[in-house]
């Protein structure tokens, strides 16, 4: 039993964010803002401990490392909360991951991808996801934090 579990707390929301966005802030900022990842994570801490939550956010460049983030999550979180980047548009082995903790998914995406090429108009997220958030900023993550706490209160 972990800690939260054991004094009643809910498990943490998991915050995960996939290749390149170790760069938001500097790269094409007219596509993804200004704000950096360190900013993102703010947010999401602010939104999940106003609301109750704790948070554990992760970033990495490696579909690998994501795929078993996520698997190790099972029982021990609420939520996850996932831009998935440019695996969004590619990776079936993502998408199976994410059904494995069987807890609510939440999609993010900073820019509207729906604007933008055709190559990003397909997710392989969206149809295990329990609601998406596309072009709203990083204020998206906030979004997602505040439904995803709706789904699981
Ligand atoms: C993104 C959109 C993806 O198409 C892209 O590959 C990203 C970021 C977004 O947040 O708008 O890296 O997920």
């Amino acid at each position: 039993m972990s800690d939260a579990e054991a004094t009643g707390e809910p498990l943490p929301i998991l915050l995960l964010n996939g290749p390149n966005l170790n760069t938001l802030g500097v790269r094409q900022p007219e596509v993804y803002g200004t704000d950096t990842l360190a900013d993102v994570v703010e947010l999401a801490e602010q939104t999940a401990s106003e609301l109750g939550f704790g948070l554990r956010a992760a970033q990495t460049n490696h579909e690998g490392q994501m795929i078993d983030w996520i698997h190790e999550a099972r029982g021990h979180v609420s939520g996850i909360v996932i831009n998935p980047a440019g695996w969004t548009h590619t990776s079936v082995a993502l998408a199976d991951a994410l059904v494995v903790p069987e807890v609510p998914i939440m999609e993010v995406h900073i820019s509207n991808v729906h604007k933008r090429e055709a190559f990003r108009h397909h997710s392989y997220v969206s149809p295990i996801a329990s609601g998406i958030v596309v072009g709203y900023g990083i204020r998206g993550y906030e979004f997602a934090i505040r439904r995803l706490v709706e789904l699981v209160s």
